[in-house]
């Protein structure tokens, strides 16, 4: 089960749990009115995994790579870990599992209060386009994700504000129906 909180306020080093007090967990429930889709799988056969394959047709993620995010294998460690703790939304869908290591997506509620989303092995996560996210690595510095896509990938990221884009916008629209 995926492990998800409401944060706390502290300006301290982002790889920290920043659990809020006292302590307001969040369900899978509420991660998917946001539009945030979450599976389990067994990262020690991703590359032979029935199960993936299937989410894979289902969503057409035809695109994939493996991204390791560490500062021994990343290259521009400091300058990419920044930006990934941006906040910022993309045009498309963000499609994340987790084969190995750990990391945090922190993404905003319908009120706009940060959602920390523990991430380990095995977990595979949807961001949808327009949701306003960022990425940290926790206390153990590693991560080892695919990356998934619809086609092509486009990895650009758009800081917050971008509030005039369509995926907004449409994501906007969406979590006023759900929220
Ligand atoms: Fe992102």
């Amino acid at each position: 089960m995926v492990q998800a909180w409401y944060m706390d306020d502290s300006t301290e080093d982002p790889r920290l749990p920043h659990r809020a007090e006292p302590a307001r967990p969040v369900g899978l429930e509420q991660l998917r009115r946001l539009g945030v889709l979450y599976w389990k799988l067994d990262a020690d056969r991703y590359e032979d995994d029935p199960e993936l394959e299937k989410i894979r047709r289902e969503r057409n993620y035809s695109w994939m790579d493996i991204i390791t995010i560490c500062r021994e294998k990343l290259p521009d460690y400091e300058e990419k870990i920044k930006m990934f703790y941006e906040e910022h939304l993309h045009l498309d869908d963000e499609i994340r599992y987790v084969l190995d290591g750990s990391g945090y997506f922190d993404v905003r509620d319908e009120e706009d209060r940060w959602i920390r989303i523990a991430m380990e092995k095995g977990d595979m996560i949807t961001l949808p386009a327009g949701i306003y996210h960022r990425f940290t690595l926790d206390e153990q510095n590693y991560v080892k994700a695919m990356r998934l896509f619809v086609g092509d990938p486009v990895w650009t990221a758009y800081n917050r504000p971008a509030d005039h884009f369509p995926a907004r916008e449409q994501y906007v629209a969406l979590l006023a129906q759900t929220a």
